[in-house]
């Protein structure tokens, strides 16, 4: 078995179960989800108006796949901390990544794209600059940043923080390395002189072109307490469904969750990254916070090595239907039937509630929730409502949570998006009915009444024995099972 010591490192002392505590980071909450419904909305209205406004009816194939990965060495876990420019606007930078993709703007190519987080009433008051070192260059060069959204935000210690990409474009000289890029406010350039007075240098990364996958997954923040069981049972679901690369960003991590990531980082099958908190609170709302900028450097960093990402949480999971068993068959038979065709589109799968609650298979193992739970809510989630999707990085500017939020330039106007057709797929999602704590801004009924309408699916089982099969080792290696006797737990 492969020893785990010494790769687990008490990095987040003490403070992992303060799940109740209350501190001074408060969310935005549902107001704000209504926008996102109502532009999913209008993003279908426009998609459908399109439809016959296109120019990439006569391009080559979608979709390609590239089975033949080459081994990649084993990179040690990185711990990422926040770059904090000193200048008067509070902000929390992430990183930054060069983008020359040739579906983006021209106008705005080359870019680099800075990750982070900020003081939203100072974002939308001061204007911003980079200033870009080259390699081989003395001067650095100061120009204009534009700022865009990649989440509502949410308040701490007395102001509001949104999360950003500011992006430096287009890069003055594309001769030299652009290797470091700072931020600074308005406020700053007017006290200082930027030639002269030190900043806050955030290295510019490049995206690796090398070991090129079809799917890989990108998941948001994860943090505190999950079930190992679970998430050896989703990691291996999605290995039998094709994804080759899933990347976890993990904070205030427990050490027996942990474990599991740091176990499936050694197989090369997922990418475990620790993330420092951007500020010193304790609550779920700074962790939130951090949510879409670790979505965003995954699918940056990610860019040029996955043709499609999946994005979903560890609780929930994209599942092809009827007799399909891999995503690239699922991504064949939908574009079978969405016309035209398009050379990077993206794909908002319905999402489906299979409630605790809810009746379940006890002959089947515990240690397989989705075997067990076969029965979900007979309703399916209104279409846009938590969608989650299959989005494609050549198309994407900024991801959400949910779907791409920003779309390359170059596809703004073609039927880069779809939702997709239930029959296809849904987003499964396996919790304990919420409804109750979000029945007035969201008009759910009651869980009570919720529960009563359920209906079973059978989808699940044909995966059953691969899915057995593959599971036996992990839990072994992880002494979550003993002998392997899966059934008798
Ligand atoms: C931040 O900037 C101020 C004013 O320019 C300076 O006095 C201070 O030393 C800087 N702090 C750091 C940590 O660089
Ligand atoms: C971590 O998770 C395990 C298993 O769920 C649990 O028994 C343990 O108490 C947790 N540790 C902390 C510090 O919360
Ligand atoms: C973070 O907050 C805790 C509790 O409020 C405090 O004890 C600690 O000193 C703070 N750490 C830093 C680096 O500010
Ligand atoms: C429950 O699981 C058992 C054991 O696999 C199986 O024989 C049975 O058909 C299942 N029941 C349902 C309703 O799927
Ligand atoms: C149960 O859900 C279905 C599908 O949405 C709906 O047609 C039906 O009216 C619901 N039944 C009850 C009793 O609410």
């Amino acid at each position: 078995m492969y020893s785990l010591e010494g790769h687990v490192m008490a990095l987040q002392p003490a403070s992992l179960t303060k799940l109740g505590i209350r501190n001074s980071c408060k969310g935005l909450g549902f107001c704000v989800r209504f926008r996102f419904m109502f532009l999913a909305a209008l993003l279908g209205v426009v998609c459908v108006a399109l439809l016959y406004n296109s120019n990439f009816t006569k391009d080559k194939p979608v979709f390609m796949r590239r089975e033949q990965v080459k081994k990649k060495s084993i990179q040690p876990v990185v711990t990422k901390q926040w770059f904090m420019p000193n200048i008067t606007t509070e902000m929390y930078i992430l990183s930054a990544y060069y983008d020359d993709r040739p579906t983006i703007d021209p106008k705005t190519r080359p870019a680099i794209r800075i990750i982070g987080m900020a003081d939203k009433n100072k974002v939308e008051k001061e204007k911003f600059s980079c200033i870009v070192t080259f390699e081989g260059l003395k001067n650095s060069i100061l120009q204009p940043m534009a700022v865009t959204e990649i989440g509502t935000g949410g308040g701490c210690h007395g102001k509001h923080f949104r999360e950003y990409i500011f992006v430096c474009a287009p890069i003055k000289f594309t001769a030299k390395k652009a290797i470091f890029v700072s931020v600074v406010d308005q406020t700053y350039l007017n006290q200082n002189n930027w030639e002269s007075h030190e900043h806050v240098r955030i290295p510019v990364r490049y995206p690796s072109r090398e070991n090129k996958v079809d799917f890989g997954s990108c998941v948001s923040i994860t943090f505190w307490t999950l079930d190992p069981y679970r998430i050896v049972e989703w990691v291996e679901l999605h290995k039998l469904w094709g994804v080759k690369e899933i990347n976890i960003y993990g904070s205030m991590m427990n050490e027996t969750t942990e474990r599991v990531f740091l176990y499936y980082h050694q197989q090369g099958i997922l990418t475990y990254t620790r993330m420092l908190r951007s500020m010193n609170e304790s609550g779920e709302l700074v962790l939130n916070l951090m949510g879409t900028p670790v979505l965003n450097d995954c699918m940056y960093r990610n860019m040029y090595r996955y043709e499609k990402i999946v994005v979903t949480d560890l609780d929930e999971m994209i599942v092809p239907r009827g007799n399909m068993m891999t995503y690239s068959e699922l991504i064949d038979a939908i574009e079978k039937e969405t016309k035209p065709r398009h050379p990077h589109r993206m794909y908002n799968f319905r999402n489906v509630y299979y409630f605790s609650e809810l009746p379940q298979n006890t002959s089947e193992p515990q240690v397989t929730l989705t075997l067990r739970q076969i029965y979900h809510l007979r309703e399916l989630t209104p279409v846009g409502t938590s969608t989650k999707s299959i989005i494609d990085p050549m198309a994407c500017r900024n991801v959400h949570n949910h779907y791409c939020w920003k779309i390359a330039e170059t596809f703004e106007k073609t039927r880069h998006s779809i939702h997709v057709h239930e029959k296809f797929g849904m987003n499964q999602h396996y919790k304990k009915c919420h409804f109750d704590k979000y029945a007035t801004a969201y008009h759910l009924p009651p869980c009570k009444e919720a529960l009563k309408n359920y209906t079973y699916d059978p989808t699940m089982l044909k995966f059953k024995t691969n899915l057995l099969r593959n599971i036996e080792k992990p839990l072994k290696d992880l002494q979550l099972i003993k002998g392997g006797q899966i059934y008798h737990f």
